[in-house]
């Protein structure tokens, strides 16, 4: 997963790995051996009740004099998302940079910070400032930090590499779009993602706009889309992990999903489909639901023109709003490589077509 979703990221091949494109097959521990994904069989969590959100972007200055300050360096990957930060650390934000942080996030969909010192904050201050985004999000199966549940580990090793176990080896393109956790009632929001070891090249995440992709369908494409709602489901990801050996610490679900979703606080309409979790769409007889949903995830993965590419440096910390968003891990580093990294996933508002 890139950031995420461990259980449907891109398979590893023999191929990749004959390509040998830097030869710098690990030889050392982790950097930050704290985070090493952990899975207790005994802990189990019970299913996950609604809460009342409140979006911190909804309060926050849309000038954003706290985050964008004569010190912030900005620069746009593309029109439609993507903007790489640095000048600022956000672990010195006021609440007011950071209530800006999630405006800022939701308007440009992804926000690429450089030179972070967020990676050595320790762990009680990470969660401190996730948490202000939303209640943080307890992954059913993917490995997390002993004493912290709150931490989603993505962890690729030699001697740790789940993703070999749960793709399989005969797909052509092994990209797999989604937004985290969609299956739950209160999806994720603004979600936070860095990484500890990272390959020399390769393991960078795709991300697609869902709100340029909406906007790029016939004015009476979005009248038929308009009032349907799609199944969302955990249910897989869970049977993988069983079928594993792994663990389901919380039993899994389906929710019902507005297909397009409007984002509280910046009114944009957003496609709320993904290749990972949504299954099928209500009302729809199976053909029907199979060839609509067909059209949507091929018209986002082709999209390379609302796409950005999210390139990871030693202190990078990626924030995206997964309402708004897809992405995609890419498989495409040396299997001898470690790539680390740690994603805390706030749940946002229960999603509404208007
Ligand atoms: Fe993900």
């Amino acid at each position: 997963m890139a950031p995420s979703v461990s259980d449907i990221v891109p398979p590893v091949t023999e191929t990749i790995a004959d390509l040998k494109l830097t030869a710098t097959t690990q030889d050392s521990s982790p950097s930050y051996p704290f985070y090493y994904p952990y899975y207790d069989p005994n802990e189990k969590f019970p299913p996950t009740q609604v809460y009342e959100h409140t979006d911190p972007g909804a309060k926050a200055d849309r000038a954003k004099p706290h985050l964008l300050t004569p010190e912030t360096n900005v620069s746009h990957l593309s029109p439609f998302l993507g903007t790489e930060i640095s000048g600022v650390q956000i672990s010195q934000l006021s609440e007011e940079g950071l209530d800006e942080l999630a405006l800022y996030a939701a308007e440009r969909k992804v926000l690429i910070f450089r030179d972070q010192d967020f990676k050595d904050i320790g762990p009680d201050r990470q969660i401190e400032i996730a948490k202000r985004f939303g209640r943080i999000q307890r992954h059913p199966t993917s490995g997390n930090v002993k004493g912290y549940p709150e931490f989603h580990v993505v962890y690729r090793g030699t001697e740790h590499d789940r993703l070999k176990d749960v793709i399989p080896d005969d797909r052509i393109i092994r990209t797999q779009w989604h937004s985290d956790v969609s299956y739950e009632k209160q999806p994720a929001g603004t979600t936070f993602f860095f990484v500890l070891d990272q390959p020399p090249v390769g393991g960078d995440t795709l991300f697609a706009s869902q709100v340029e992709a909406y906007n790029r369908l016939s004015p009476e494409f979005k009248k038929r889309l308009e009032g349907l709602r799609a199944v969302h489901s955990g249910f897989e990801q869970a049977e993988a992990s069983r079928r594993r050996g792994g663990i389901v610490r919380r039993e899994p679900i389906q929710t019902e999903h507005p297909l397009v979703r409007r984002h509280p606080v910046t009114g944009e309409k957003a496609l709320y489909v993904n290749q990972g979790f949504t299954r099928r769409i209500v009302g729809f007889k199976m053909e029907e639901s199979e060839y609509l949903l067909k059209f949507l995830f091929d018209h986002i993965s082709k999209g390379a023109d609302f796409q950005i590419r999210a390139r990871y440096q030693p202190g990078s910390v990626v924030v995206w709003d997964n309402r708004v968003t897809v992405h995609s891990a890419t498989g495409d580093f040396n299997p001898g490589d470690r790539r680390h990294a740690v994603r805390l996933t706030p749940q946002a508002e229960v999603p509404t077509e208007t």
